[in-house]
């Protein structure tokens, strides 16, 4: 038995703030968000609602595809870079609400990288044998970290969770393989001090490089080729870093994922958000080969090739 993905949910906040809207707010316009970005709009959380909550509707949701009781996980993971406070965790806030009794509980900082580092640390887990049932989510609600004066970060992110549930699945499905990788030479580009502070052009560089190069390892990790891919998931950061991935897998573009147009990027959440959605739209099927990669502040990146099904 293998480590998969057995359950999948999403949480979107109902406000919408398009970039009309942030014409308004800011000397910026929506042609220039559109083609610099590929962003139409993105949700805004409530100011009640924090990312725990979010988690948790996208946990709840997660569970019922995957048709298990809180009861049965062993560890939640919680991939973000805004928790609700520096402790306790949101993973530990969740197993409460979720009343998770017989889980351990810690969250993941790795930016938007964070959710490939939860699926990798959650499958050894299975792997192994240690743990049967892991929740892993991705949540953020980047809005209370965003300087709305600042035009080059603030068109850019938006609020959201994802969650998947992973556990044992038939041999020949799940993860077949991964790679997680770190640059802490690069942490200076991309970083939080009160607000998010980020050096685009330099991120954007080493972005187009690192998808497209983690894509291609994981694969070769497999022993598949690029024509085995079926659908690519990548970080929603920029439609154009996007691009660049599909392009190096030389994939059409209905096999990519752009949940960005709707969402901006959502850091920890946008793999997860992104995945649920497609799975909930038919475009994943059982035994699709799919790569997701990801890349975020630290520096830090990740990629799995997996096998769809349980
Ligand atoms: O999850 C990881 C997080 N971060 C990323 O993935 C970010 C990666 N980087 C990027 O996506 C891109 O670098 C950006 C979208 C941030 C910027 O796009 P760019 O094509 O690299 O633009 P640029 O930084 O080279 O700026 C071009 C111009 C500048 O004006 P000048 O100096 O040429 O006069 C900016 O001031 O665009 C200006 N600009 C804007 N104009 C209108 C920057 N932001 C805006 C804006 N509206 N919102």
């Amino acid at each position: 038995m293998g480590a998969g993905i057995i359950g999948v949910g999403y949480y979107a906040p109902e406000k919408v703030l398009t970039n009309a809207d942030l014409e308004k707010m800011m000397d910026t316009s929506d042609e220039w968000i559109r083609t610099r970005t590929g962003i139409e709009e993105r949700r805004i959380a409530p100011d009640e609602m924090d990312t725990s909550d979010m988690a948790y509707f996208a946990a709840e949701k997660a569970l019922a595809h995957a048709g298990i009781s809180a009861k049965d996980i062993d560890l939640i993971l919680v991939a973000t870079v805004t928790p609700d406070r520096p402790f306790p965790s949101v993973a530990c806030m969740l197993q409460e609400r979720l009343g998770a009794v017989n889980a351990a509980a810690l969250d993941i900082s790795a930016a938007c990288a964070g959710f490939m580092y939860g699926v990798v640390t959650a499958s050894q887990f299975i792997d192994n044998g240690a743990y049967k049932y892991i929740l892993v989510v991705g949540a953020e609600k980047l809005s209370k970290i965003i300087d709305w004066t600042d035009r080059n970060t603030a068109v850019l992110f938006g609020d959201g969770a994802g969650a998947v549930v992973m556990g044992p699945v038939s041999p020949g499905r799940g993860i077949l393989s991964f790679e997680l990788g770190a640059d802490g030479t690069g942490g200076k580009h991309l970083y939080q001090d009160e607000y998010i502070i980020m050096n685009g052009r330099e991120v954007f560089k080493f972005a187009v490089r690192q998808m497209g190069e983690s894509s291609l390892n994981v694969l070769e990790k497999a022993g598949l080729s690029k024509n085995d891919v079926d659908f690519l998931i990548p970080h929603q950061a920029n439609i154009r870093i996007m691009e660049a991935a599909r392009q190096r897998l030389e994939l059409p573009e209905e096999k990519m994922s752009t949940t960005i147009r709707r969402y901006g990027n959502t850091s920890a959440a946008s793999i997860p958000i992104s995945l649920a959605e497609e799975f909930e739209a038919g475009k994943i099927k059982d035994d699709d080969v799919i790569v997701m990669v990801g890349f975020g502040g630290g520096l830090t990146w990740g990629a799995i090739a997996l096998r769809w099904g349980r």
